[in-house]
């Protein structure tokens, strides 16, 4: 049934009349995705977040919240990898007293009573709303995060829709992380030795970490609780999980604090609810930094009052109205206005602020703001947010070495940043700082200083110079910028004694990366530097195209042996996406060469679910060329369908005049728009990183959606 579910909210033949949408009608500004079964195959998530504060949620409540930094202040705890998938989550137990019977307001954890027609999820852009109707009880629940505050609000709506009256204990469940996300997962005997949380009448206070570092979180009730629990084993049970929660079964909290284990925050509220009578409970989750005795009362007094859920939404849909005006599409297709006008730059909006880092598939732990990953990031949202851009631009060039390289990331809270010798790395500051300038006419950042991570402030021009002169003063045996580690595929690797690989991707970026710069020099009248630049860039095109062009197609690389790396000659990987899309892009193919390079793609390397990034894949893990030979055949950097490969390959065969080619991948990539198999599993609303593409026995999966570098 999955993949029947549209974007307008019809689902495709599925036996449910379709709901009325609950905060106001569809438009392709709310575009509102709706899940009416809530066993989707993978857990299907939003994003609701602020300049600091990130709530990730699924369709069932599930997921984690952290403030500014997913690895140091994680504040809402998620087992990646468990099973069940999706735990724990932001939870609601309803429970009648007059029979025992409980179940969860958003379907999970409890996961009680047939899907049958009576749940309904809508992820919006900036919230979500779940509703789920069980025994003649309407539960609705909202989740968002308001504009400008450190927390999120859950708001429940039960409506006794019985003829008689109901009463009704319902319980709250948030599960609290210890603050540092990977000491949380792996230091249990010391953390649970530090663990502190207990109530205050309506609030539950997460005070771990906070006499020695002043890290806060709270939970606030609108409604005086008559229980409470704030250790999470004395809610539970011994041998319980999150699914029958023996509180729960028993009707009532413990009280518990919390002074070791786990933290916490659960409470209890009883209702008697009249026929047809509607009863609404708020809480507010956040966080402060150096609490005082009344922080949590005071920061979230405003956000229990009536009305209150309903502003904060209020503004949350204004803002996103407003975001995604800058930029409106009309075709005649209304799904994919709606993805357009919607979702993308929501799409584009996450990526740039968090990166590749805190999704399902990345705990948030092991990588801050991706150096590559952000300069890309900021072409999805220039439009829209120049100011944060440039606010972006200057943090990444605050990240580069004096000789021209960069961190590959950094954190963004610490400011902890790691290298991690992928070569192409400091060149997309060059690709983004210059579309930066070209859509804003805003010359003076070039004399603005930004720091070395290793050296004194210097104008950022000095920071582009610096990034083209690393490439052009380490080039290998063939005349072209070496690879380092790897470059933009993180998993080709070309080892070898002298590290003297190759790379052709890196080539053809810093071709373009030089013909930006002479552009630039000329739009500021340096006529002299503007030629040299040309010069090089022309040059290096010219040894790119003696070098590198197999006779149908360009080569990706040459390995530390001066072998040849995606020509005819090779068994696997005899060609390879990314050399014929950027060849084209940089300007470094002919014409003549762009329609055979392109002639080759859509030969060797289309299928049904878009162009793959290689073929043949490699059957056997290869030392030559390293991690990417780790994945099986059809997978991700191992011969998927990458979708950001994909992108390109979208904008080469535009530029190339191959419209038709252009449209086939666009269509095969587009959320909301492409036809699915059932076999897709992700979001269908949001791009996904890949994938899995033919001979790969599960071709037509998608995985890593969201945090992509497709959505810019
Ligand atoms: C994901 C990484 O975040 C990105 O930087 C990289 O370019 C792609 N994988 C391809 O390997």
């Amino acid at each position: 049934m999955m993949d029947e579910q549209r974007m307008d909210g019809s689902s495709g033949g599925a036996p449910h009349a379709a709901a009325e949408p609950v905060n106001g009608p569809l438009d392709t500004m709310a575009a509102e995705y709706v899940i009416r079964d809530p066993r989707t195959p993978m857990p299907w998530m939003n994003y609701l977040f602020n300049d600091t504060y990130c709530a990730l949620v699924s369709a069932t409540g599930g997921g984690y919240s952290f403030q500014r930094c997913a690895r140091d202040r994680r504040l809402l705890r998620y087992r990646l990898n468990n099973l069940p998938a999706d735990r724990p989550g932001r939870y609601f137990y309803v429970r009648r007293r007059d029979t025992g019977a409980y179940w969860s307001a958003g379907w999970a954890p409890v996961q009680r009573g047939a899907p049958d027609g009576c749940f309904e999820c809508r992820h919006g852009l900036g919230y979500t709303c779940i509703r789920h109707q069980q025994k003649e009880v309407d539960q609705e629940i909202l989740y968002v995060v308001p504009r400008n505050a450190d927390l999120e609000l859950w708001r429940l709506r039960l409506t006794n829709r019985a003829p008689r009256a109901v009463a009704l204990s319902v319980f709250s469940y948030a599960e609290f992380c210890l603050y540092q996300a990977e000491h949380d997962l792996s230091n249990f005997q010391y953390t649970f030795n530090i663990a502190r949380c207990r109530a205050l009448g309506s609030v539950i206070q997460h005070e771990t970490w906070t006499r020695r570092y002043g890290l806060f979180t709270f939970q606030a009730s609108s409604l005086p609780p008559v229980g409470w629990d704030c250790d999470r084993e004395q809610f539970m049970g011994t041998g319980r999980g999150e699914h029958a929660p023996r509180a729960v079964e028993q009707g009532a909290c413990t009280n518990s604090t919390c002074l070791h284990g786990n933290p916490i925050a659960a409470f209890q509220v009883d209702f008697e609810l009249a026929p047809g009578e509607t009863r609404e409970w708020v809480l507010a989750l956040g966080f402060a930094e150096q609490p005082q005795e009344d922080t949590a009362a005071r920061l979230a007094a405003p956000w229990l009052q009536p009305g209150a859920v309903e502003r904060a939404l209020r503004e949350v849909r204004a803002h996103w109205q407003e975001q995604c005006e800058h930029f409106v599409v009309e075709t005649p297709d209304a799904g994919m206005n709606t993805v357009l006008n919607g979702w993308h730059p929501y799409q584009a909006q996450t990526t740039f602020r968090l990166s590749r880092g805190p999704s399902i598939y990345e705990g948030g732990i092991r990588r801050g703001l991706g150096f590559r990953d952000s300069c890309q990031d900021t072409l999805g949202v220039l439009h829209a947010e120049a100011p944060a851009v440039r606010r972006r631009l200057l943090q990444l060039a605050a990240n580069q070495f004096v000789d021209g390289r960069s961190r590959h990331q950094f954190f963004p809270l610490s400011g902890q940043g790691a290298e991690d010798h992928c070569w192409d790395t400091h060149l997309w500051l060059v690709l983004a700082l210059c579309a930066y300038l070209r859509e804003t006419g805003d010359w003076d950042l070039l004399a603005e200083e930004a720091p070395f991570v290793d050296g004194d402030p210097a104008p950022v021009a000095a920071h582009l110079a610096a990034a083209v002169d690393f490439s052009l003063a380490h080039l290998g045996a063939h005349g072209l910028p070496r690879l380092g580690r790897s470059d933009w595929n993180d998993c080709l690797q070309l080892p070898g004694p002298n590290g003297g690989a190759e790379s052709v991707f890196i080539a053809c970026q810093l071709a373009g990366a030089l013909r930006e710069l002479a552009a630039l020099a000329a739009q500021r009248g340096a006529v002299e530097h503007a030629r040299h630049r040309l010069e090089q860039a022309e040059e290096l095109s010219a040894r790119i195209n003696a070098v590198a062009w197999d006779g149908e197609w360009y080569a990706r690389a040459f390995d530390d042996y001066g072998r040849a790396v995606g020509t005819s000659g090779n068994a696997f990987g005899r060609i390879f996406l990314n050399a014929q899309t950027w060849s084209i892009m940089a300007g470094v193919a002919a014409p003549e060469r762009a329609r055979r390079a392109l002639a080759a793609v859509a030969r060797w390397l289309d299928s049904p679910f878009g162009p793959r990034l290689l073929n043949p894949p490699w059957e056997e893990f290869d030392p030559a060329v390293g991690a990417l030979s780790d994945m099986p055949a059809g997978l991700k950097e191992n011969g998927g369908v990458f979708c950001q490969a994909v992108a390109w390959a979208v904008i080469a065969a535009a530029q190339a005049g191959a419209a038709e080619q252009a449209w086939r991948y666009y269509r095969q990539l587009l959320p909301g728009h492409a036809v699915r198999p059932a076999a897709y599993e992700a979001e269908p609303y949001v791009y996904a990183q890949m994938i899995i593409a033919p001979p790969h026995p599960r071709a037509g999966t998608a995985r890593n959606s969201w945090l992509t570098g497709t959505a810019a």
